[in-house]
């Protein structure tokens, strides 16, 4: 294995691959002021590219960090099959890093209404679907959920529940890996932190590395407004349902809707970084909170040694699994007209 070069050769090259800990810093890039109305007040707003990550998301490192410590602690000595409750990015990973240590079957538990895209993706990974009928209101100890069905499952001793809702290794994978890539890529001068909530693993782990090395840093937490849809963060009610105390972690929290969310991440996407609804999400909380902190006329608390605003907001995975979502979210008048749209063939509307 040549990190510096990052070549990976030899039998374990795509295990070796995978393992965020040989993987180059994922890039920080600063947005233009077209997309920072805070320029002109010494604000600079980095993207943390998260879904460059080999598998295109950001549960790639939870994944591989559940996996790595349940094989270092000799918990997948019997175990030949995974089950988790999801239908998106936690179970993909998991079930791509499971193979990497020997543990070949993945089953995951998916709500009744989960959309026919989502399902293919999961056969394409050959990951084994369990549709469950989810109780009305959400509880993870209603024997008829999800998580609880695979936390039950996770009993037997052939089988494993990594439970991404309450392994400190999925905070873990961000203390270990993203706190310390953003303090050293901003060279200490980190003036505020925003990320979205989801397991709210991401930002448990990334705030705890952060103020440990700053106590004073401001994180702030962005979670979807009721009512609101963007797939893999949660709102406030279903935020209670998770077991991290995440609240001990955030000094700030904001509420976005839908339309933002899609909104900033076609934005985004069409400079060039392509990241999903989640991203545009974070991004909208962060535009949010510096418009209260300017309101307030507190700006200047959060300067830097340079005199600076620099925030960091980390982007969970890219837009394509959701395409056909952003028309329903997002102003018609934001798409370009198909012309001769009557010639098409194929029209789905
Ligand atoms: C697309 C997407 N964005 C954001 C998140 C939230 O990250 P976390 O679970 O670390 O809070 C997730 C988690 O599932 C996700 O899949």
């Amino acid at each position: 294995m040549q990190i510096n070069k990052n070549v990976f050769g030899g039998p374990d090259a795509i295990k070796d691959y995978l393992n965020p800990g040989n993987l180059p810093y994922l890039p920080l890039v600063e947005l233009p002021s077209t997309l920072n109305p805070f320029t002109e007040d010494g604000v600079r707003i980095q993207a943390k590219l998260m879904n460059l990550l080999p598998l295109g998301n950001v549960k790639a490192l939870p994944a591989y960090n559940m996996i790595m410590e349940k094989a270092l602690n000799g918990d997948l000595e019997n175990v030949s099959e995974l089950i988790e409750n999801s239908s998106g990015n936690t179970v993909f990973s998991l079930a791509i890093a499971a193979r990497q240590f020997g543990v070949e079957k993945t089953n995951s538990y998916v709500p009744a209404e989960i959309s026919w895209n989502k399902l293919l993706m999961l056969l394409f990974f050959g990951i084994h679907p369990i549709v469950n009928k989810e109780p009305e209101s959400p509880s993870e100890n209603d024997p008829a959920s999800g998580v609880f069905k695979a936390r039950k499952d996770g009993e037997r001793p052939d089988m494993l529940n990594p439970g991404q809702y309450e392994n400190p290794d999925n905070p873990g994978a961000h203390e270990k890996w993203t706190g310390p890539q953003i303090w050293d890529q901003t060279d200490g001068k980190l003036s505020l932190f925003c990320a979205g909530l989801g397991t709210t693993g991401t930002l448990i782990g990334t705030a705890t590395y952060l103020k440990r090395k700053n106590p004073d840093l401001p994180v702030v937490g962005v979670m979807r407004a009721p009512d609101q849809y963007v797939p893999g963060a949660r709102t406030e009610k279903l935020l209670n349902l998770v077991r991290f105390d995440w609240r001990s972690h955030v000094n700030h929290v904001e509420r976005v809707d839908s339309e933002a969310s899609y909104r900033l991440s076609m934005a985004m996407s069409r400079l060039g970084l392509l990241v999903g609804p989640t991203s545009g999400m974070a991004l909208a909380g962060l535009l949010q909170h510096l418009q209260k902190v300017k309101d307030q006329g507190q700006l200047d608390q959060l300067r830097n040694e340079d005199g600076e605003i620099l925030c960091v907001f980390p982007c969970p995975d890219g837009p394509l699994p959701y395409l056909d979502e952003y028309p329903k979210y997002v102003d018609a008048s934001e798409f370009p007209e198909i012309r001769y749209k009557d010639l098409l063939l194929n029209n789905p509307e």
